[in-house]
């Protein structure tokens, strides 16, 4: 009888911390919202819809960032647990552009624009990806400690078409172009231009081989 009522009262419990967890993240998703809301207008961001945010991002812009409708970004571990020990991060330097299309999803991913990267319509940029225009440094290391060097560094726009899907942790680097419908394996690094309906994957990418659409 005893037993019972001490498994009543744990059930009773537990059901109240169940419950409270419930509004702990419900207020922290609503707070979450505010500040994403709030860093959109900060940095000016322009889009036609609120794109769907799981967790916080970090932005960054002082050039010109679009989305489209219906972006879906996850920047945290629940939403998606690939990549989740990194928050989504979209950084546009001084005259960047980072365009990104409809119904495109990033997760947990940094995409860093000092010139331009343009993400098309129903693209999914897997956990932990990262898609630079640029390699940041001289490959001179005497201009590399010099921070006017900077203009040395090399910049090459980026373009990401229409469909593609990017694995898990990989890196897309400066001046790829990846055409329609074309896949990257997880853990990639691409640094070369992959033509439509291809699969690539590796250190660097190679193909692999040719999607059929049946
Ligand atoms: C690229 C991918 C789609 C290919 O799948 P698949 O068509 O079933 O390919 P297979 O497993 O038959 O592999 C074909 C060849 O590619 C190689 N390969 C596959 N994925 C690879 C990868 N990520 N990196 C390097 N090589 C890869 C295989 O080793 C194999 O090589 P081989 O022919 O020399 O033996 C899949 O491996 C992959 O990486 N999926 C992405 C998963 C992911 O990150 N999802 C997002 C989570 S957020």
């Amino acid at each position: 009888m005893l037993n019972l009522s001490i498994d009543n009262m744990t059930v009773v419990l537990i059901n109240s911390l169940k419950l409270i967890n419930k509004i702990v993240v419900l207020i922290i998703k609503k707070i979450n919202y505010l500040i994403n809301l709030l860093s959109f207008k900060i940095n000016r961001i322009e889009y036609p819809i609120f794109p769907k945010i799981n967790g916080r991002v970090f932005i960054k812009n002082k050039g010109t960032m679009q989305f489209g409708e219906n972006v879906v970004i996850n920047s945290d571990m629940k939403s998606n647990p690939i990549g989740g020990d990194n928050k989504t991060i979209l950084i546009c330097t001084e005259g960047a552009k980072l365009i990104i299309g409809n119904n495109t999803g990033i997760s947990n991913s940094c995409i860093y624009a000092r010139n331009e990267i343009r993400i098309g319509d129903n693209v999914f940029i897997g956990g932990g990806c990262k898609i630079y225009d640029t390699d940041f440094h001289s490959l001179d290391h005497r201009k590399r400690r010099l921070n006017e060097a900077e203009t040395e560094v090399v910049v090459k726009p980026v373009n990401i078409k229409d469909n593609v899907f990017i694995g898990a942790h990989s890196i897309i680097l400066k001046g790829v172009t990846i055409e329609e419908c074309s896949v990257v394996g997880a853990g990639s690094v691409v640094t070369k231009n992959i033509p439509p309906n291809e699969v690539w994957a590796g250190n660097p990418a190679r193909f692999i081989r040719k999607i059929q659409i049946i």
